[in-house]
């Protein structure tokens, strides 16, 4: 009794907060608890005060139709009692308010996207069936709240490689169904590499006909050098990229493609060898992980191909950013090359970064032509950046911080803090990984805002991303349990405010939201509960 005999004098809005009902990730910027809680009734009305909830009401109807086996009517149309969405104009534009009262629960946003996130916070209130789409007998009661919320950082993102290892249509879905769920809006779909390319192109049907199946693969650790004898390929139709980018659109996610030159093009060789070394240098599609020598050359007709393979994924792709790669091109081709040593001299570059540079200077030139917007790796530093480049840092911050102080947009993605196909407990008891250490703590004490930069040039970096290579990672599954809980990490870091965040909280947060990972048979790593 003497234990409980504070609580008895709290208001009820501090005991809910003590007790934790409100384990909402990513953490929201304010919540207020009060006094009861909503019964949502089988049947229960959803009103839309405008039309544009009309989608947004739509998912949450169908999700409580699902869970309680009564039909939930969306009807347009203000009310005192049920749900109700409702437009508050001059609100930023993926901001929320959500307040719960027993007689009803009100949704103001200022768009649909507010609207979406509020209804994923409401869908983290409610019990773990009716966000599953499951059916329940559980009353469905959403504690009384009054909360506030807005993202810290625009661009919140989660990179798929389905380069290494291919990735099919509906489980690529699920994915991003998953990420939007905990507020994430970038999917980075990184969708060609040296071992494969995964995306069709009608002008040059080779690249799905020869680039995109590789041999045989590694099996284990790069180092025990072994290979499966099996060959391995696959790619997506336009159809069902377009597919793709339409169902990330209704969760609110930007799909942003990547297509990787100069280096990591092995696979477009393998079918089109006259756009590197020489016509002559004949190469498989990569069959080892690693880094390829062979890259792409800076000819004319390689631009010319470029071009058109740019074209065909900005008609696929509504994305302001597209992602041209730029990383880890070795240059040892382009020194032997007397055609490169010429281009480089004619231009007055001063060496073969330099002329790296200039290589993605002309897409760059290209993109923006087309009113898109160049996003690269950080070695696009390397040899000048290009004037309307936005830098993904991968290699620690050093990248990110040298691009924002020259004024570009960045986006934190340092690979000791974000990259999700190293090890997150001991080797010896997780499944195989590249190497790293990169616990979920880790993964959380990552800070954007660097004393390194000032204010005004803080305001360049744009957001973070984590990213899942798949070396190692066969199958969704196995990325599952790679990317959760880890890219819950990263989406508070992306949406929480700075002041908020405090990991053994958010800990105790992720411990509250495992019956909900349970409930959508996510396969999520239990390594954190240990550490
Ligand atoms: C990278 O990890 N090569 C971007």
């Amino acid at each position: 009794m003497k234990k409980l005999f504070p609580f008895l004098f709290l208001p009820s809005w501090v005991v809910a907060q003590v007790q934790g009902s409100f384990d909402i990730i990513p953490a929201p910027v304010q919540v207020v608890a009060a006094q009861g809680s909503f019964l949502v009734r089988p049947g229960e009305r959803i009103h839309i005060a405008e039309d544009i909830w009309k989608g947004v009401a739509g998912m949450l109807a169908e999700k409580l139709t699902v869970a309680t086996g009564a039909t939930t009517p969306v009807s347009p149309g203000m009310s005192s009692t049920g749900i109700l969405f409702r437009l508050h104009s001059g609100m930023p534009e993926e901001a929320y308010h959500v307040e719960v009262s027993p007689r009803k629960v009100e949704i103001q946003a200022s768009s649909a996207k507010g609207a979406f996130y509020a209804v994923q916070t409401l869908l983290q209130l409610m019990p773990p069936a009716v966000l599953a789409g499951k059916p329940t007998q559980e009353k469905i009661s959403i504690p009384a709240c009054r909360i506030e919320d807005e993202p810290r950082f625009g661009y919140r993102g989660l990179m798929l490689d389905v380069g290494r290892h291919f990735i099919p249509v509906a489980d690529v879905k699920r994915f991003i169904d998953l990420m939007a769920h905990y507020k994430m809006n970038r999917f980075h779909w990184h969708l060609t590499e040296d071992q494969g390319w995964r995306i069709e192109i009608k002008k040059y049907p080779l690249l799905t006909q020869v680039s995109s199946v590789r041999k045989e693969s590694m099996v284990g650790h790069y180092r025990e050098n072994k290979f499966d004898g099996k060959p391995y390929g696959s790619f997506y139709t336009q159809d069902e990229i377009r597919q793709v980018v339409a169902y990330a659109a209704e969760r609110h996610v930007m799909v942003v493609p990547e297509i990787e030159m100069p280096g990591h093009s092995q696979a477009v060789l393998a079918a089109y060898p006259q756009f590197g070394f020489n016509a002559d240098r004949i190469v498989p599609v990569r069959t080892k992980w690693g880094i390829s020598e062979d890259v792409l050359f800076p000819r004319e007709e390689t631009f010319r191909f470029l071009e058109d393979v740019l074209t065909e994924v900005m008609d696929l792709f509504p994305s302001p950013y597209i992602h041209i790669g730029g990383d880890e091109c070795p240059k040892a081709q382009w020194k032997e090359s007397r055609f490169c040593q010429e281009l480089i001299k004619k231009e007055g570059l001063r060496d073969e970064h330099e002329l790296q540079s200039w290589f993605i200077r002309r897409i760059d030139k290209f993109l923006t032509s087309k009113g898109r917007r160049l996003l690269g790796w950080d070695e696009i530093l390397e040899g000048g950046l290009s004037p309307n480049a936005t830098v993904m840092s991968w290699r620690g911050v050093k990248g990110g911080i040298e691009a924002a102080k020259q004024g570009h947009d960045v986006v934190m993605s340092p690979n000791s803090f974000f990259y999700l196909d190293y090890y997150q407990g001991p080797p010896a008891s997780e499944p195989l990984a590249i190497g790293g250490n990169l616990p979920l703590a880790k993964c959380y004490s990552f800070e954007p805002d660097l004393p390194e930069l000032t204010a005004a040039e803080a305001k360049h970096v744009i957001g973070v991303q984590a990213n899942v290579w798949t070396e190692y990672i066969g199958d969704l599954k196995y990325a599952e349990y790679m990317t959760y809980p880890r890219a819950l990490a990263l989406a508070e870091v992306a949406w929480t405010p700075k002041g908020k965040k405090d990991y053994e909280r958010f800990k105790a947060r992720v411990k509250a939201r495992i019956p909900y990972l349970d409930a959508m048979q996510v396969n999520y790593a239990k390594t954190f509960l240990h550490q």
